[in-house]
């Protein structure tokens, strides 16, 4: 297990989808953290008539509400500015006018109160909840499903994480999306499905599970949705059968889910000698069919699994307030001169210790 370090209390931005959100967490590696407050306001309402997230938008959004939600932060952690010990925003990946509202008015506070800022990734943020929410020891395979991404990583450290699969096309939650848009379901797609998911026969439709037993752990889903769109657009195909269709998506999804991830804790298990944990994260963790049948291929498995709560699951700022604990206490701060990152995938960060370059020294240091 780590060595504890001193507890950090860092406030945390993140600004790089629709949700406007601050949080303020107290604690040290490897967790659990402290929540203090976790403000998030989303941004539905705004972008719902639109079946989707329009960039200007949300960038206009977050413009207009960051300053409250950062002070509720504050306020509802009983803080001042003055007694947090770094600034933490989301500088990448994400839409980037967002990023920018989040990552500028991150570095304004910074400089404000004399405090050091932490550059955070997204995915990283996702990939260390289980650290603020089970103190889960590093390292752990992490199934990362969400809006914008599907892949399955080793986490050996902070910033180190090893690539084992990734999708090929389009990521879990954009295909719950668009199924969703084509059964005329609201944005976002995701909790629609499940709940209409609910009340559907799984095996009315038979849909393809593509790359099932395919060797390495790369996902595709394009062809799902295809396959989906296609009976969709049949003829005869009534309203009452959406709920048959969504449990049959849904299905589908979760078996691609489970062989991808069965075949990553093979390679985990040969890589990490002794290592057992699966942690999932990113909107789509939130999802119940997807979390039990991931705790039952675990239990098969010998594999310990980690979930965080739903509410930590979807985008929040405590994720970006405890990943910015974490580089703080590694003194991985950033230079205000950081610029946002549209694309900032997670093996590629060789200046922070990226396992796809760093020598063992680096891990080591990093983990
Ligand atoms: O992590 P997240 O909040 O934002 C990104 O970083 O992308 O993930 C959002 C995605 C959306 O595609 C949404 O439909 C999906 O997570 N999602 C779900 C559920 N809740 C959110 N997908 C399936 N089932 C859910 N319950
Ligand atoms: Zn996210």
């Amino acid at each position: 297990m780590a060595e504890q370090l001193r507890p950090f209390t860092v406030l945390g931005l993140e600004t790089s989808c629709d949700e406007t959100a601050a949080a303020i967490v107290r604690g040290a590696a490897p967790g659990p953290g402290e929540i203090l407050s976790n403000i998030v306001l989303s941004q539905l309402d705004e972008h719902r008539p639109f079946g989707g997230v329009v960039p200007e938008i949300a960038a206009r959004a977050h413009i207009e509400a960051l300053d409250a939600i950062v002070a509720e932060a504050l306020a509802t952690a009983g803080c001042t500015l003055g007694d947090i010990d770094a600034v933490a925003a989301t500088a990448g990946p994400g839409l980037i006018g967002g990023v920018m509202v989040g990552l500028t008015t991150a570095k304004a506070l910074a400089m404000a109160a004399g405090k050091p800022l932490v550059a955070v990734n997204h995915l990283e943020a996702h990939a260390l909840t289980a650290r603020l929410t089970d103190g889960v020891a590093f390292p752990f395979l992490l199934l990362l499903i969400s809006g914008g991404h599907c892949q399955l990583l080793a986490v050996e450290g902070v910033g180190a994480f090893h690539l084992y699969g990734t999708t090929i096309d389009d990521a879990v939650g954009e295909a719950f999306d668009k199924t969703a848009k084509l059964l005329g379901l609201g944005y976002p797609g995701g909790p629609n499905i499940e709940a209409l998911a609910r009340g559907g026969n799984a095996r009315r439709f038979a849909l393809p599970r593509p790359m099932l037993g395919r060797e390495g752990a790369d996902f595709s889903l394009s062809g799902l949705k295809t396959a989906v769109r296609l009976v969709a657009s049949a003829p005869g195909f009534a309203a009452t059968d959406a709920p048959d269709l969504a449990a049959s998506f849904q299905a589908a999804i979760v078996d691609v889910l489970i062989d991808r991830t069965r075949a990553a804790m093979d390679r985990f298990a040969r890589d990490f000698e002794g290592a057992r944990t699966l942690v999932v994260a990113g909107g789509v963790a939130a999802n119940s069919a997807i979390r039990d049948a991931l705790s039952t291929l675990c239990a098969a498995k010998g594999f310990d699994i980690k979930k965080p709560p739903p509410g930590l699951c979807t985008d929040n700022a405590a994720m970006v307030a405890w990943a910015g604990v974490e580089r703080s206490q590694l003194g991985l701060f950033d230079g205000l001169g950081v610029a946002p990152k549209a694309r900032w995938p997670l093996q590629e960060d060789p200046g922070r210790g990226s396992l796809a370059t760093g020598s063992p020294e680096t891990r080591n240091a990093l983990r």
